[in-house]
């Protein structure tokens, strides 16, 4: 098994208007659409979108909103037999606000996704210890995250973790020291180190606290500004892609899909987080969470173009 995905599935509520509200502001908004998404499954569906070997695990609840992330996990080509249904609460929510250039702010109710426990660890630990990469992010108790990094490295496959949304009050070490490779973006990495990553020798002076604590490899995701990659022997940049957004919505889940798509077909991590880098940018050209991975011809012919 190639991949596996521990993490959240919502449906998506997303409205599109030229500016987000402020408190207590009113407006009119030009569209709105209703998708899947949730971390964990924007990461399933990118590296599904690849053609990649994916699993998910994860729960929904027995409401609508359940029946229809299934419906749409299927036709997103994730496979669904890891999905727990849980009669105990609903499936996750995310009400997104996308304003005219792209940029977009998030409410997340995990529901289903905040009632996984060590219960879902072991009914699949069988498919956790054949995992090569295991894709975590923070919509899931992180007990229970840890649980599966713990059975994925003890029988010898790697953790990707993304810190998002990341805790105001940071990460232990004890979580980190269980971590191969961290994908903070801009905020994420100043909420983890207290340092915002303003330029790339910032950027490496946070990376170095994460290092520090005993994480393997820090990829600074900086958005528009490209990609910092810190480990203990070298620090790289990898510059970014030049696309015009209109949703960056799951952009970040896009890039972690990407990276472990390419890193299991052996790519080396530059050019790995090159692939990944492109995935992401890709997926801003498009509207949605789950809806907006690229295919593999899509980020191929794009590195090709832009080579
Ligand atoms: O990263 C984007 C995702 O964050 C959305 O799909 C939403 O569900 C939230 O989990």
């Amino acid at each position: 098994m190639a991949i596996v995905v521990f993490g959240s599935i919502n449906i998506d509520l997303v409205t599109y208007s030229q500016t987000l509200p402020r408190p207590g502001e009113t407006l009119h908004g030009k569209s709105y659409a209703i998708g899947l998404g949730g971390k964990g499954c924007n990461q399933a569906a990118a590296v599904a979108a690849l053609n990649g070997d994916v699993r998910l695990v994860g729960r929904i609840g027995t409401d609508d909103f359940g029946r229809t992330a299934t419906a749409l996990l299927r036709e997103n080509s994730v496979p669904t037999k890891h999905i727990t249904v849980d009669n105990t609460t609903n499936t996750g929510l995310a009400v997104i606000g996308v304003d005219g250039d792209g940029q977009n702010c998030i409410t997340v109710i995990g529901g289903a996704n905040m009632a996984i426990n060590e219960q879902d660890v072991h009914s699949n630990q069988s498919l956790f210890e054949k995992a090569e990469l295991l894709l975590l992010q923070m919509e899931i108790p992180l007990s229970a995250a840890m649980q599966a990094a713990d059975l994925v490295r003890s029988a010898g496959g790697r953790v990707i973790f993304d810190p998002a949304p990341a805790p105001k009050d940071g990460l232990p070490a004890e979580v980190l020291e269980r971590i191969d490779i961290i994908t903070p973006n801009e905020t994420e990495t100043e909420l983890l180190t207290g340092i915002y990553p303003s330029d790339e020798t910032e950027a490496a002076r946070a990376a170095q606290i994460l290092l520090d604590k005993g994480v393997q490899v820090v990829l600074v995701k900086m958005g528009a500004r490209g990609v910092c990659y810190c480990s203990r022997d070298k620090n790289l940049y990898i510059p970014p892609f030049q696309v015009t957004p209109i949703d960056t919505v799951a952009a970040g889940d896009c890039f972690n899909g990407g990276l472990a798509y390419a890193l299991s077909k052996g790519r080396e991590i530059e050019d790995a987080v090159r692939f990944a880098s492109a995935c992401g940018a890709l997926s801003t050209t498009k509207a949605g969470a789950s809806s907006s991975t690229p295919t593999l011809d899509e980020v191929e012919s794009f590195l090709k173009a832009s080579s």
